[in-house]
């Protein structure tokens, strides 16, 4: 017999029975009984907004899949492109399939130049990077008009293809905006990783050789970057499309949230914290404030979803000593290894199932690479595109509802007007 739940309404007696399907009860059936008496969850803390097949996780058990591979082999044996594909088409591609996709993407690297020398340049000079790239994105819907042809498939995945491609362009110019740096064209021959890489770093010579350490590195970081199922960004991008707005004005409206440091911002909070701790010595006086409550959260801990260790951060940790095999150590990790080392043996920590999570370690490697911290947010964005799009195909296909939750009204009774000066 098929798993049930059934509930009673006590004011009346009345039940309902409704089945328990992929983990969890239909709102709609439980409406049924209960019309008008609304489901109360803060933060979306229980309720699952849509059924998704994109990405599997498990907090508990520590366990990440894309379309049903774990991340670890993915991490170790693929490529950021082909996760890209492997998210938005279902299915690893083909050798031929590949070679397309690639050609396809590396063909859409370019950006219109009235989105550079009008657009970002009109930026101050101290703007943040991300500021520019939410708005950047957001400005490239008035360039390609055909983006408002959402439900024709061939325009939807041309537009999908111009975003993921363009992201690291956009990212590496406001990256070189902001440090005063001319902007960088696409280098086509290049891939994705050394393509951004060159973007971001080429000074004079003809043609900008990575690391291919540190290339394959970031590569790896967008893998484990590219999609977390429903995050607040990813959330922000399923709602804000579910109004069949543009995929650019959605992707800006999802980077905005990411854009914050309980969000993508985390790895940048990571650094200032540890650069504020200073030394090895100061972990123990941090972690008591932490646990008094009155000063800053550990960054880079804790988790909505993850109960045990992250495994991403699994990854990215040992990552971070690959690259630092090349960039020498960054001093701030001594400092953050005793950090975790305290927490995982520390009952506030473990109490409350607070362990490392992805961006504990990345905004050292970051820092490591010659990144300025304004650019941590803007690394993560550049890969959760791919995952933005595919939650945002998916949640098209499904043809779901435009997103628009109930309240519940706390505020005063009916009143009637009083004029200003009777006040
Ligand atoms: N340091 C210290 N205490 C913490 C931390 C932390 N990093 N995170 C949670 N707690 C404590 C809370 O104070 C709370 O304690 P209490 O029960 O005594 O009040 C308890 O753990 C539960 O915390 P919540 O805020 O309810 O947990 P929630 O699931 O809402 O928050 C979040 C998750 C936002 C990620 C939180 O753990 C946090 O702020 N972490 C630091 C920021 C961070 O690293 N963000 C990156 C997340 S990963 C990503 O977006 C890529």
């Amino acid at each position: 017999m098929a798993e049930s739940i059934t509930i009673i309404d006590n004011r009346n007696g009345e039940s309902i029975e409704i089945p328990l399907l992929n983990g969890g009860v239909s709102a709609t059936e439980w409406s049924k009984l209960l019309p008008g008496v609304w489901f109360y969850d803060p933060g979306f803390m229980s309720t699952a907004a849509c059924e998704s097949a994109i990405t599997y996780l498990d907090g508990d058990a520590g366990i990440l899949r894309y379309r049903g591979y774990p991340i670890e082999q993915l991490a170790e044996q693929s490529t950021y492109l082909e996760v890209a594909y492997l998210l938005l088409y279902g299915e690893l591609p083909t050798t031929e399939q590949y070679a397309a996709w690639k050609n396809e993407i590396t063909s859409h690297t370019f950006i219109h130049e009235n989105v550079r020398k009008r657009f970002l340049d009109g930026f101050h000079y101290d703007a943040h990077p991300m500021g520019m790239l939410v708005s950047a994105v957001a400005a490239l819907s008035t360039f390609y008009l055909d983006a408002k042809e959402i439900f024709d498939p061939e325009s939807r995945n041309k537009q999908v293809i111009r975003l993921i491609a363009k992201m690291p362009t956009l990212a590496a110019a406001a990256h070189r905006f902001s440090v005063g740096m001319p902007f960088v064209y696409p280098d086509n021959s290049l891939d994705f990783a050394e393509n951004f890489l060159s973007m971001l770093w080429k000074v004079a010579e003809p043609r900008f050789e990575a690391n291919p350490v540190l290339a394959h590195a970031l590569d790896v970081l967008f893998i484990l970057h590219a999609d977390h199922e429903q995050n607040c960004s990813t959330t922000a991008m399923r709602v804000v499309g579910s109004s069949h707005s543009d995929p650019y004005s959605a992707t800006a409206a999802a980077a905005a949230a990411l854009y914050g440091p309980r969000h993508g911002g985390a790895n940048e909070a990571v650094i200032r914290m540890l650069t504020d701790i200073a030394s090895i010595e100061n972990v123990p006086d941090f972690i008591a404030t932490v646990k008094s409550g009155q000063g800053q959260r550990l960054q880079g801990f804790g988790h909505r979803v993850y109960k045990s260790y992250d495994p991403r951060a699994k990854i990215v940790k040992r990552i971070a000593y690959e690259v630092f095999e090349v960039t020498g150590k960054n001093p701030l990790l001594d400092i953050a290894l005793e950090l975790e080392e305290i927490a995982l043996a520390d009952e506030y920590f473990t109490s409350r199932h607070l362990y490392p999570n992805v961006d504990f370690y990345s905004g050292l490697i970051y820092q490591a690479m010659g990144f300025p911290l304004e650019m941590f947010t803007v690394l993560f964005s550049i890969p959760r595109t791919v995952g933005w799009l595919a939650h945002w195909q998916e949640m098209l296909d499904q043809d779901s509802k435009i997103a628009r939750p109930r309240q519940l009204y706390i505020g005063s009774e009916p009143r009637d007007y009083v004029s200003i000066t009777a006040r």
